[in-house]
């Protein structure tokens, strides 16, 4: 991939990078919509991603992306928001740098991706992280990697998107052959192996999701509309985020929420803020199961979770519901479920060692037939999720 990235550089600048950079995509194991709840997750960074090759300059951001063959530029002096898209992730990183206070100068890129785009694996978190990354490594920020998570994070706000910290959290500290434990409200992780006996495929449907202007922000809304019942009937608790409730408490709660919003919208207040809470709990749960390699508990885990996202927290659709039907029929499947914000993108299939490319072969196939659309299933490994390429 460097030589690829490389050759793309010196096309387009005319001279050789002076230094090579990853960034990678994401999966997420167990732990859906619950990073801006305050809750855990658990996410691993994956092996396909972005190839960086970067050269110092004096005061611009110029680079190149050959997804959309395009050389855009911003000056880091400007705040005006460039007309580039994809660009807006970078500018963001600088106007948060620039926030801090922090000195720095620009840099030329050439830019390798082997994710898909609004597929749910991250893409703009990629950009974004591995971008912050960069800056801080080249002009000596001195910034964490929990640092350089917050700092995309706030890089996405800034773009106009209102997601958590998980995806930047993950790329920014990943492991190869683990997934990451996060704290999200702590901020801080365990790193969690993955069995060697498990491989993974990713299943994109190719239903693209939209982050603004998705559901997404109203979901986030609806469970967090629970809250103002609980704080009033359990006043000797300090509760701010849904992290805070347990099930019981939610149980105990249901006709008060039902009395405060009325059958219906309580009924459904009811249902998304279970998600987040029962979430919370599959993820302390998947954490046993992976350190014992227990096959059937993580296949029964990962199913009550896309159940959840299905009937209460409602993020799926039809494609990903088909994908995950089809996967149960398919050997050598350990557990699979919907993946990331939803509305659209991937699946995430645990399977057997050695079943991988068999069973990517026939996802494709019988998901074609089943709804006429043309899938892409990706064989992936977990991976560092940042690294200085020597
Ligand atoms: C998107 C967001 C994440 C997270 C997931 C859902 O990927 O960017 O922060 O909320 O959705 O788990």
């Amino acid at each position: 991939m460097i030589e690829k990235s490389s050759k793309i550089f010196e096309e387009k600048f005319g001279e050789k990078p002076d230094l090579y950079y990853w960034s990678s995509g994401r999966v997420n194991i167990i732990g859906e919509h619950t990073d801006y709840h305050d809750g855990f997750v658990m996410p691993a960074a994956i092996d396909l991603g972005i190839t960086w090759s970067v050269k110092k300059n004096g005061g611009e951001v110029r680079g190149y992306t050959e997804k959309f063959d395009e050389m855009g530029q911003f000056s880091i002096s400007s705040s005006e928001r460039t007309k580039f898209e994809w660009m807006l992730y970078l500018q963001g990183v600088v106007e948060v740098l620039k926030k801090k206070g922090k000195n720095f100068g620009g840099v030329d890129f050439a830019i390798h991706s082997t994710i898909p785009i609004g597929s749910g694996l991250s893409s703009s978190s990629s950009l974004a992280t591995g971008f912050a990354y960069i800056l801080n490594d080249i002009y000596n920020l001195g910034f964490s990697r929990k640092d350089i998570a917050q700092i995309a994070c706030e890089a996405e706000w800034w773009y106009g998107t209102n997601g958590g910290i998980m995806d930047q959290y993950c790329i920014a500290n990943g492991e190869k052959g683990s997934a990451i434990m996060i704290d999200c409200r702590a901020l801080t992780h365990e790193i969690i192996p993955i069995p060697k006996n498990i491989e993974l495929v990713v299943f994109e449907t190719t239903i693209r999701h939209k982050q603004i202007n998705s559901p997404y922000a109203l979901r986030r809304e609806q469970a967090h509309e629970a809250i103002s019942v609980m704080k009033e009937l359990y006043k000797n608790k300090k509760i701010e985020k849904l992290r805070d409730v347990t099930f019981e408490m939610l149980e105990t709660a249901k006709p008060q929420i039902i009395k405060k919003y009325g059958e219906k919208e309580g009924e459904l207040i009811y249902r998304r803020s279970k998600h987040p809470i029962t979430e919370n709990e599959r993820v302390l749960k998947m954490k046993n199961y992976l350190k014992k390699d227990d096959f059937e508990k993580i296949g029964e885990t990962m199913a009550e979770c896309h159940k959840s996202l299905r009937d209460d927290y409602e993020v799926s659709c039809k494609e990903l519901d088909e994908a995950v039907e089809i996967a149960h029929k398919i050997k050598g499947l350990i557990g699979c479920r919907m993946i990331g914000g939803g509305f659209g993108g991937c699946t995430l299939n645990l399977v057997k060692k050695g079943t991988a490319q068999h069973f990517a072969g026939e996802i494709e196939e019988m998901y074609r037939k089943k709804t006429g659309i043309k899938g892409n299933p990706y064989i992936c490994n977990t991976h560092h999720g940042l690294e200085v390429i020597k």
